[in-house]
């Protein structure tokens, strides 16, 4: 335990051993909060003998993440560990999520959607531009992605769009065609785009009492880097 503590200055101490309950820890750029989060797991498994099964921890990046399990495993040093942490990022948390429950969604989806990342949804919007008759040189096909998923990020569906279109305003109007189509298209093809990945998994968790249960049981510790970019 020294050995894991010692490379640490005492707040960063502090904020490792501090494991029950809700912490928020605000500290500046390169100060060192990565490192925090990478030896409270060790510590949390080595000291406190907390299941590594029971610790999810979630940075924005594969890169991050990858580094962290990394950094983990190095901290650990050889220890025979009953399984690992789970070091994600939100969108394969995400996507795990929805390979086991998305049908109880009943939203027609299947455990083997497709993922689409932007650059195949700028593909289907732009089919759905011209299936529409729009001009595709007036209704950007980039532009229009790009506003169905500022859409669904502010937690609009294409309904609720094009309820708020203004009656003159005939290009907000055709975005909100396109959208629906897109939507439909997406289900159709048993496929989610990024934004899906992340409203449908919170969807799954508000609505099904069984599925938080279950999460609830296994992360009894998450972790997250990076919180303010939430
Ligand atoms: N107590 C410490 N003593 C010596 N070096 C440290 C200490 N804490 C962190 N470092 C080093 O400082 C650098 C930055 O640490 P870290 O990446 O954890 O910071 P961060 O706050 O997460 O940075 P960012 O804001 O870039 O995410 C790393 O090289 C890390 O190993
Ligand atoms: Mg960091």
């Amino acid at each position: 335990m020294t050995d894991l503590l010692s490379s640490l200055n005492e707040r960063q101490r502090e904020a490792v051993t501090t494991t029950e309950g809700p912490l928020l820890i605000i500290a500046g750029a390169g100060s060192g909060k990565t490192r925090v989060i990478t030896v409270r797991i060790a510590y949390l498994i080595s000291e406190r003998h907390v299941a590594p099964h029971n610790i999810l921890a979630v940075t924005f990046t594969n890169k991050a993440a990858q580094e962290m399990r990394d950094r983990v495993n190095k901290l650990l040093g050889g220890q025979k560990l009953a399984g690992a942490p789970l070091v994600s990022t939100f969108h394969s948390l995400c996507v795990r999520m929805l390979r086991r429950d998305i049908e109880k969604l009943e939203e027609g989806y299947t455990r083997s959607f497709t993922i689409y990342d932007q650059d195949d949804s700028v593909r289907v919007v732009k089919a759905c531009i011209k299936d529409l008759g729009y001009d595709d040189q007036r209704l950007g096909a980039r532009q229009t992605q790009g506003a169905i998923s500022h859409a669904k990020n502010s937690g609009l569906d294409a309904d609720a769009y094009a309820a708020r279109v203004e009656a003159h305003d005939e290009r907000r109007a055709a975005v909100a065609r396109v959208f629906k189509l897109y939507e439909e298209r997406l289900v159709n093809n048993n496929a989610l785009d990024f934004d899906d990945l992340l409203i449908k998994a919170v969807r799954l968790l508000r609505k099904r009492e069984e599925v938080r249960a279950h999460y609830n049981e296994r992360f009894r510790y998450i972790l997250v880097d990076e919180y303010q970019d939430t």
